[in-house]
């Protein structure tokens, strides 16, 4: 991203987002970075980075299953800096407190279908909603969300995972008429969605048997790929999902 921009990481207390932080503090010295997370008085790594970076990275409390925590925090964040150059939406669930993906239809249950669609596909809209005057200027800007391939229906070869596959294929879905609505009132702004392979973080660990070690990224790598892919998107693209090496996921 040039230099002097404003980006916004939103689920950035561990994993991608984190790293996400990481990096965009890294490559861009004059760019302020705000990061949001559930519990940031609990996120230790955000607020070391916060210490580290001069004022640059500032720490905002979102909750993306808390709508009103959104409107606080874009109201915030809108008060610091009318034009943000990029957001991206990281949080995500695949399994918590009494859930994980389901193998066959018996395991489905609808606590779990509301929680994982909660975060993974009415977060990022919801986000949207209120931050996405924020974008509505006269440079470049990027909302990108974090997706999966695993929600393409195209590539569903497996079946399982209703919650998660769903849900990603749902957020795929906003991703695309967000990409119509903002496409007219905000041209300069493209919406993306984003694979970014299988990753070693706490989403990921326990179903990392059987990925093969060259398969199993480190969020270092992906992301690093992914702020790539973001570089270089065009308004052509807006309303699509790529993965880390830039190749579309088809929906
Ligand atoms: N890792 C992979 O292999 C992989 C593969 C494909 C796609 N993805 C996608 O990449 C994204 C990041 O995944 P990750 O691997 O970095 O996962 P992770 O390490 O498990 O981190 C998940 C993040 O989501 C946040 N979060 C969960 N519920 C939230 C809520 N209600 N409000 C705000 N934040 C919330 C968590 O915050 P707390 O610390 O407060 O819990 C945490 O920061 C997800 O969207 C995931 O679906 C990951």
């Amino acid at each position: 991203m040039p230099a002097a921009t404003t980006s916004f990481v939103q689920g950035a207390s561990r994993g991608l987002g984190l790293e996400f932080v990481r990096q965009l503090l890294a490559v861009n010295d004059g760019a302020s970075v705000f990061a949001s997370c559930r519990n940031p008085e609990n996120a230790a790594e955000l607020q070391s980075l916060k210490s580290q970076s001069s004022g640059r990275l500032r720490i905002l409390k979102l909750d993306v299953s808390d709508e009103k925590t959104i409107l606080e925090a874009a109201k915030q964040l809108e008060e610091q800096d009318e034009r943000v150059s990029l957001i991206i939406n990281v949080a995500g669930v695949l399994h918590g407190p009494g859930f994980s993906p389901e193998k066959k239809l018996a395991q489905v249950s609808s606590q779990a279908l509301r929680a994982v669609f909660e975060v993974n596909a009415f977060g990022p809209l919801l986000v949207a909603k209120h931050f996405h005057r924020m974008l509505r200027h006269d440079r470049r800007s990027v909302f990108a969300s974090l997706s999966a391939r695993i929600g393409s229906i195209s590539d569903n070869r497996l079946g399982g995972w209703y919650a998660y596959r769903g849900s990603k294929a749902a957020q795929n879905m906003f991703t695309k008429t967000l990409s119509i609505e903002l496409g007219r009132v905000a041209p300069n702004a493209i919406v993306i969605g984003l694979h970014p392979g299988t990753v070693d973080t706490g989403l990921s660990e326990p179903f990392q048997n059987g990925v093969p070690k060259e398969k199993l990224f480190t969020p270092e790598y992906s992301v690093t790929r992914l702020l790539a892919v973001i570089s270089d998107v065009t308004s052509t693209d807006t309303g699509k999902v790529f993965d880390f090496r830039g190749d579309e996921v088809l929906p």
